[in-house]
């Protein structure tokens, strides 16, 4: 697929080191469509405020969509809904001896008002959060709505998403 240079306008926050390699995933998808992104590693648990003040400067660098991933009790996703009015799309990770249920259940049941779409767990979540991120700026993206109407008809045909 050619690739578009573009701004950044996906930011891609992951709880710990630990979980870039699934989240590489969502990375390379957003790279194959063009969309530029920001990779940023800040536990809501660890360094909470850090992970605000990454969260509350989103919008301000260009940040028009969050994927949050985080394992265990799998907070992440959640605190950036709560310091950002964007929209934040959870990837629940399968770190710890739970295997992901624990992330999942954590990420996925936010009170109303403050929402995140939580994705599946781990990789295949990793590179729907991407693709759900591209739908999304393609709301108002007509280039990149026909960029993803070329993939679905490429996946139509039987290629891989
Ligand atoms: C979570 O705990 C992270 O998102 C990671 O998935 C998991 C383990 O983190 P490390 O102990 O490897 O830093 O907060």
């Amino acid at each position: 697929m050619s690739r578009v240079k573009s701004a950044l306008r996906v930011g891609v926050v992951m709880g710990s080191e630990s979980d870039r390699a699934v989240m590489d995933e969502a990375v390379k998808v957003l790279a194959d469509f063009g969309v530029g992104c920001e990779l940023a590693v800040r536990s809501a648990h660890r360094a909470p405020e850090a992970a605000a003040a990454w969260a509350r400067g989103a919008r301000a660098r260009g940040v028009r969509v969050i994927i949050a991933a985080a394992g265990g009790a799998a907070h992440l996703a959640g605190a950036m809904a709560a310091h950002s009015r964007l929209p934040v799309l959870g990837v629940p990770l399968a770190s710890s001896p739970l295997g992901g249920f624990d992330a999942l259940l954590s990420t996925v049941q936010m009170p109303p008002g403050v929402p995140v779409g939580t994705l599946g767990v781990g990789a295949w979540g990793a590179r729907n959060a991407a693709f759900l991120a591209l739908r999304i700026l393609a709301v108002s993206d007509s280039p990149l709505a026909r960029r993803l109407e070329a993939h679905a008809e490429r996946m139509a045909s039987g290629a891989k998403a």
